[in-house]
């Protein structure tokens, strides 16, 4: 009704999360793109959304005045701005330098500040006000992930009428950790503002439950909170990606010719293994890289036989910790390459750059085993992405057992990858698989997510929220 007046429009369904999906760098013109950017978050809600009378709530990266920006594919976006120190204190304190750290099991030493509470609430609010300002009588508000924890429960305070959602998709830790935080009761409080929490694993809303009753005093069980008056449902809804679009795209005539002039262009080793990650320490670069290096100077492994492609996109720059770890990364590449690569024959290929999804397509199916083997990882799309990618039923994912992907893909050839002689195993196990063996996994694997796609994530975690409404029916028609 309200068309060609985005400052006047409502929506039904409001989605708040600390990323806009789109390239801040392309709005100013108006030829506004989807962002795709690396980030399970954004790959998870952008198949979603797109065609969706929906806004969503969210920083559009930068600081300053938040822009005005065109909906995209149909999706209203409605920015939230950071000054210079929110982004410091709110996005690289306090969400990515205490709580992601603590929440994916400590593999890196969480910080705690003062200062970056204060901005976590602050932000909090900010968020939680334009959610409420956006949302028609009613609606369904679904906020998204660790940098939103207390939006639940601003938001019931300044707007009961809405049906309120929260889904993390980040592991929730064991109660040991989660109880260094010094804020922990506020935390929880925030999140029991929604009417249905949701998880990544089973055991995280076990977590989730332990810890409420410990320092909140409240009764939990697995599947329901009592808050007062209110009964808060929580549970596993594991997040998943469009199978059915990255199969398409995978199975595209110029993505095939575009797979096989990469393997040439690779110097057609007999074998390819390809690792793709945003530049994090939880995604365990290190510990592959280590693997790879021994397996080369044992000589199970040779250049020229086989390669490794190692895709690496910076991600939260100005964090020291990301920092040190790219560092450190660049300079292990180097020594394997100086080490063991030939001229014109590099032992490892490494990029830092981001790519389309028809290149992630191209680049998957060229992959002879994809080697996922993060330290924690609440899901992890990319692992899915490949398996969707390879529809003749070929290759080989080599999965860490402490990825969220593991309890749904169990047919991967499975890894611990803190056990540096299991991670060799497993690299050799997966390049010398025998074929048979590697489709069947791969069938059954391929299987599972097309009946678990990302629209039967969101049919069971909307319609768990709202049981009659018509805004179920409409975002999962298709
Ligand atoms: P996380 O959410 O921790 O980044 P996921 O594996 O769940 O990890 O999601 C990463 C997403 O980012 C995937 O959809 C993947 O395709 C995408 N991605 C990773 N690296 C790149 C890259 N170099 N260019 C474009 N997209 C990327
Ligand atoms: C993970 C988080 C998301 C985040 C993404 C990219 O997937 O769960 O919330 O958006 O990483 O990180 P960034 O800091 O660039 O948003």
């Amino acid at each position: 009704l309200l068309i060609g007046m985005p400052e006047m429009r409502h929506s039904s369904l409001v989605v708040v999360a600390n990323r806009l999906p789109i390239d801040d760098s392309a709005a100013p013109d108006g030829a506004c793109e989807w962002r795709r950017s690396p980030g399970g978050l954004v790959s998870a809600l952008h198949p979603l959304l797109r065609h969706t009378p929906a806004t969503w709530v969210g920083w559009a990266g930068g600081t300053g005045a938040a822009p005005t920006l065109p909906d995209v594919d149909g999706v209203r976006l409605r920015a939230v701005p950071l000054t210079a120190e929110d982004q410091r204190d709110h996005y690289e304190g306090f969400a990515n330098s205490t709580l992601w750290p603590l929440y994916h099991d400590a593999v890196e030493q969480p910080e705690h500040h003062r200062r970056w509470w204060e901005a976590y609430q602050r932000v909090n609010r900010r968020f939680a006000e334009a959610a409420a300002d956006v949302a028609e009588p009613g609606a369904v508000v679904w906020v998204q992930d660790y940098h939103l924890h207390l939006v639940p429960g601003l938001l019931r305070g300044m707007r009961p009428d809405l049906r309120i959602g929260f889904f993390l998709h980040v592991p929730f830790p064991p109660p040991e950790l989660f109880m260094q935080l010094p804020r922990r009761a506020e935390l929880l409080r925030g999140m029991l503002g929604a009417d249905l929490i949701g998880f990544q694993r089973v055991q995280a809303a076990h977590n989730f439950a332990q810890l409420v009753a410990k320092v909140l005093n409240l009764p939990a069980t697995d599947r329901r909170i009592g808050v007062g008056e209110r009964v808060v449902r929580i549970g596993a809804f594991p997040v998943s990606i469009d199978t059915a679009e990255m199969a398409a795209l995978a199975a595209r005539p110029d993505v095939a010719a575009r797979a096989q002039r990469l393997r040439q262009d690779l110097g057609r080793p007999e074998r390819v293994i390809l690792s793709v990650d945003r530049m994090d320490y939880t995604k365990g670069i290190e510990q592959r890289l280590k693997a790879y290096s021994e397996l080369l100077a044992s000589g199970h492994v040779k250049v020229r036989d086989t390669v490794l492609v190692q895709v690496a996109v910076p991600s939260r720059e100005r964090v020291g910790q990301y920092q040190i770890l790219r560092e450190r990364v660049e300079r292990e590449v180097g020594r394997i390459n100086g080490e063991f690569g030939r001229v014109g024959e590099p032992a490892i290929h490494y990029l830092t750059q981001p790519f389309d999804r028809a290149e992630l397509a191209a680049l998957y199916r060229v992959a002879d085993v994809m080697a996922v083997t993060p330290l924690r990882d609440g899901m992890n799309l990319v692992a899915k992405e490949y398996v969707a990618a390879r529809v003749d039923d070929t290759g080989a994912l080599l999965l860490s057992e402490f990825a969220g992907t593991a309890a749904e893909l169990s047919q991967a050839y499975l890894v611990n990858p803190h056990d540096l002689e299991g991670l060799k195993e497993g690299l050799l196990a997966a390049l010398r698989a025998a074929p048979a063996d590697v489709s069947r996994r791969m069938r059954a694997m391929r299987a599972h997510l097309h009946e678990h796609d990302i629209r039967a994530w969101a049919r069971s975690y909307l319609s768990a929220l709202d049981e009659t409404g018509p805004l179920v029916q409409r975002m999962v028609a298709a």
